[in-house]
């Protein structure tokens, strides 16, 4: 005999679900205090697999995140497929120009279907039974399904069969994903960060370098890292020399939080001068921002080039980062300005590798036993802050 309870009917009164047992024994009301008397997130939600797997859920996969550079498929038929926090997905561009993104899954028996990064595709072909989609997703050929020579079957309904579309948009360059489906328009939900940055036309921002780097730390860690600036004067010696603490603000254009400078100095004498957005004055060509745009992708603004990062956390402890750096106008790709470009991705670099130690050390740290969440203070973790409350409400 079962002594297994039994289902609630219909209509009763249920008792709410039970939360997973790996956010059950996690304490979020400690970060959810007022800034001042908040402690960090505990050790648990850098660290533990199980809680990671609830976390890419809810927070990667639960509302709009940011998938990749558009300009990582340039041309029609280009497709890259792309892990995006443990769900294979294919970000492509199709014939008519426009980014689409799919799941990374063939509709037949499940196999993966793109394995590599390609250019110029007509469509997809999966390698195990050869079934081909077109670039809107389209089941086309399913050779021999019913039999040899025999392309069509009975019972298989190929108009309802084409891969699983992704929702997407699109902001700047940068193409967002909604796993959800049901997340509020994307123009709308970034409204108070295009608003904030109206001054920039970000319309005619122009890839022209990129980067990635691998990071043995927790994704969370390396964006609160990214959002403080107290660190400046003893890890980024040199960045602070040009664009310094003293000058530092905090702002928050929800879901974008970060710091900004008022007295960001562009560097080198390395080439010629990048060409500034359109209409800046002086003063405003001063400023640089440096936000998060919640959850995993960063940005940085100045008045002569622009960068994003899109943060992909691989595992627990390990994240991988890559940075998109763009000049402001088309113009910024020719060659003149190749070597000014060079070297300001070299000291985006610099600054980018120097906080790989410091943010590996957090990591470390967290499998101390007797580590609290730490100290968040007003002056320094406004931003970090409102990001770790931002996760702890999607987690709690
Ligand atoms: S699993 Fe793709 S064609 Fe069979
Ligand atoms: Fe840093």
């Amino acid at each position: 005999m079962s002594l297994a309870a039994p289902d609630a009917a219909p209509g009763s009164c249920a008792s709410p679900p039970r939360r997973p047992a790996a956010l059950e024994a996690i304490d979020f009301s400690p970060v959810r205090r007022p800034l001042g008397e908040a402690r960090g997130l505990p050790n648990a939600v850098y660290t533990d697999p199980d809680y990671h797997r609830h976390e890419m859920a809810r927070v990667l996969h639960g509302g709009w995140a940011c998938l990749a550079s558009a300009s990582e498929v340039p041309a029609p038929g280009d497709v890259k497929p792309i892990e995006f926090g443990g769900a294979p997905l294919i970000l492509l561009r199709d014939r008519k120009g426009a980014v689409r993104v799919f799941h990374n899954v063939c509709r037949h028996r499940g196999a993966r279907l793109v394995r590599e990064a390609a250019c110029k595709r007509p469509g997809l072909v999966c390698p195990y039974h050869a079934w081909s989609y077109g670039l809107d997703g389209r089941l086309m050929k399913t050779p021999d399904v019913g039999g040899p020579g025999r392309h069509e079957v009975e019972g298989l309904d190929k108009a309802a069969t084409g891969l699983l579309p992704v929702r997407s948009g699109l902001w700047a360059d940068f193409v967002f994903v909604d796993l959800s489906g049901d997340a509020p328009p994307l123009e709308q939900h970034l409204a108070p960060l295009a608003a904030r940055w109206a001054r920039y036309d970000l319309s005619g921002l122009r890839r022209v370098e990129s980067m990635s780097l691998t990071v043995r730390a927790n994704w969370k860690l390396a964006t609160e890292n990214f959002l403080e600036s107290y660190h400046l004067p003893v890890v980024h010696p040199s960045l602070n020399g040009y664009s310094r603490l003293d000058d530092h603000y905090y702002f928050e254009a929800w879901p974008a939080v970060g710091a900004g400078t008022s007295a960001y100095v562009p560097q080198g004498e390395a080439g010629p001068a990048l060409p500034r957005f359109p209409g800046l004055e002086d003063g405003e060509a001063a400023v640089g921002e440096y936000p998060v745009v919640f959850p995993n992708l960063w940005l940085g603004v100045q008045g002569d080039h622009f960068f994003g990062i899109v943060v992909y956390p691989e595992a627990p402890a390990v994240s991988r980062e890559v940075l998109h750096l763009y000049g402001t106008s088309p113009q910024a790709g020719d060659a003149a300005f190749a070597p000014t470009v060079a070297d300001t991705l070299a000291r985006w670099r610099g600054v980018f590798e120097e906080d790989v130690g410091p943010v590996e050390a957090m990591q470390a740290g967290r499998a101390s036993p007797a580590f609290d969440g730490g100290v968040l203070t007003r002056v320094h973790d406004p931003a970090s802050h409102r990001f770790m409350q931002a996760i702890a409400e999607r987690m709690d």
